[in-house]
C-alpha cells in the first residue's frame, strides 16, 4: 500500500502522458449515453455489463479481442460534437489527474470503417483540441494512428488525407495486432509521413518479438516505440534504444490484459529504464484498465520502481514528447520542492 505522502507526490506531480488512444478511452458511461443518444446498441446497458462482457473477450482473444471491444465501443460516436465531447471527457480526466499534456492517438480507420466522413472525426477532434487547451489547461496533441491489419494502400491514402489537418496533427503512429503484419507493408506510409513533417512512433514489441521493434526503427525510421516489452530479449538492441535515446511508451496494465506481461512483479519496465532505456508509462486505454494516477501508484507499489525512478519517468514523458518540452521548467519546480521537502523531513 502507498503511503499518504506517496499518493500525494503522484497527484501533485505535473504529468504527461505519451500514449492513449481517444477510441480506446471513450468513458463507459459516456459510450451509453452516447449509444442511446444515436440509436447504436451496445452489449450491454450498464457499466459495470459492459465491464463484464469486456473481461469475457480480453480473456479469450488477448489483443485482438481488445480491438473487437474497442470498435463496438467507438461505434457510438456519429456526429461532430459526439467526437468533441469524447476529447472534451478525456482532458477533463486528464485535468483532474494533474495530466497538463497529452498525446492523443487517433485512430480514424476505425471510424472511416463505419462510413464516418474524415472531416466528421478531425473537426470534432479539432474543435475539442482547442476547448481542452482554454476549459482544462491541457495541452492535446495528436499522433494519426494507422491500423496496421489494413491495406498498404488504404494506410497511405490515410496518410496524404493528413495534409489538410497538419495544423493540428503532429505524429503518425502504427497498432492493432501486430502478428502477420509486418512493418514493411506500410514503409511508403511512413516514409511519406516523415517528408511531410509529422513524429513517428509505432507499436511494436507488443504482440510479437524483438525483430519488429527493429523493423519498426530500420524500415519505418520510427524515432518512438509503443509498448517495446520485447526488448528484453536482445541485448543488442537494449543498447540501440540506450545509445539512440528512443523512448519506449508503455502501458503496464494494458500489457497484463493483452499478455504482453505477465504481472505488475514481472513488467519488464523498471529492469528497461535500469538498463538506460528512457521509458514512459501511459494508461492506453483507461477505461478498460487504469487511469494515469492509478498506473503510477502501481509502479512504485508493485513494479519496484523506487520514488526517484518514477520522477525520472514521470520527466520522460515532457523530455521526449512531440512538443512538451516547455513544461520541463514547471516539472522540475515541482521536482525540487518535493525533494527538500522530502529531505527537510528526513532531518
Ligand atoms: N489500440 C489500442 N490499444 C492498443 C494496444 N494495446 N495494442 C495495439 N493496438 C491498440
Ligand atoms: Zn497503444
Amino acid at each position: 500500500m502507498l503511503n499518504t505522502r506517496q499518493m500525494k507526490m503522484i497527484l501533485n506531480m505535473p504529468k504527461a502522458e505519451n500514449h492513449i488512444h481517444i477510441e480506446g478511452s471513450i468513458p463507459w458511461e459516456l459510450a451509453l449515453e452516447l449509444g442511446q443518444k444515436n440509436h447504436v446498441p451496445l452489449p450491454a446497458d450498464t457499466t459495470e455489463g459492459i465491464r463484464e462482457w469486456v473481461q469475457s473477450i480480453l480473456k479469450k482473444d488477448g489483443l485482438n479481442g481488445f480491438m473487437l471491444c474497442d470498435r463496438t465501443i467507438n461505434s457510438v460516436c456519429l456526429h461532430e460534437e459526439d467526437y468533441e465531447a469524447v476529447v472534451m471527457a478525456l482532458a477533463k480526466n486528464a485535468a483532474s489527474q494533474n495530466v497538463i499534456y497529452q498525446e492523443l492517438h487517433l485512430d480514424y480507420p476505425l471510424n472511416e470503417e463505419r462510413g464516418i466522413p474524415m472531416e466528421v472525426v478531425m473537426e470534432g477532434y479539432r474543435s475539442a483540441q482547442k476547448k481542452a487547451k482554454a476549459l482544462y489547461g491541457v495541452e492535446i496533441v495528436y499522433i494519426a494512428g494507422l491500423d496496421r491489419t489494413l491495406s498498404s494502400e488504404q494506410c497511405v491514402r490515410f496518410v496524404r488525407s493528413l495534409e489538410k489537418y497538419r495544423d493540428m496533427v503532429d505524429g503518425l503512429g502504427m497498432d492493432c495486432e501486430e502478428k502477420g503484419h509486418p512493418c514493411i507493408k506500410h514503409k511508403e506510409s511512413y516514409a511519406l509521413a516523415k517528408d511531410m513533417g509529422l513524429f513517428l512512433t509505432a507499436h511494436a514489441g507488443e504482440d510479437d518479438g524483438a525483430y519488429n521493434i527493429w523493423d519498426a526503427i530500420r524500415e519505418l525510421k520510427v524515432t518512438r516505440i509503443d509498448h517495446g516489452c520485447r526488448c528484453l530479449d536482445d541485448a543488442v538492441l537494449m543498447k540501440y534504444l540506450k545509445d539512440n535515446e528512443i523512448l519506449c511508451a508503455m502501458c503496464p496494465t494494458s500489457n497484463l490484459w493483452t499478455g504482453a506481461a505477465g504481472s505488475y512483479e514481472e513488467h519488464p519496465a523498471v529492469d528497461m529504464m535500469r538498463a538506460g532505456i528512457p521509458i514512459s508509462i501511459s494508461s492506453d486505454d483507461p477505461p478498460y484498465m487504469v487511469d494515469l494516477v492509478q498506473e503510477y501508484a502501481l509502479a512504485l507499489e508493485k513494479m519496484h520502481f523506487t520514488e526517484d525512478e518514477l520522477i525520472q519517468t514521470a520527466r520522460n514523458a515532457f523530455l521526449y514528447s512531440i512538443k512538451g518540452q516547455k513544461y520541463l521548467p514547471v516539472f522540475d519546480q515541482w521536482a525540487s520542492g518535493f525533494i527538500d521537502n522530502k529531505c527537510n523531513k528526513s532531518h
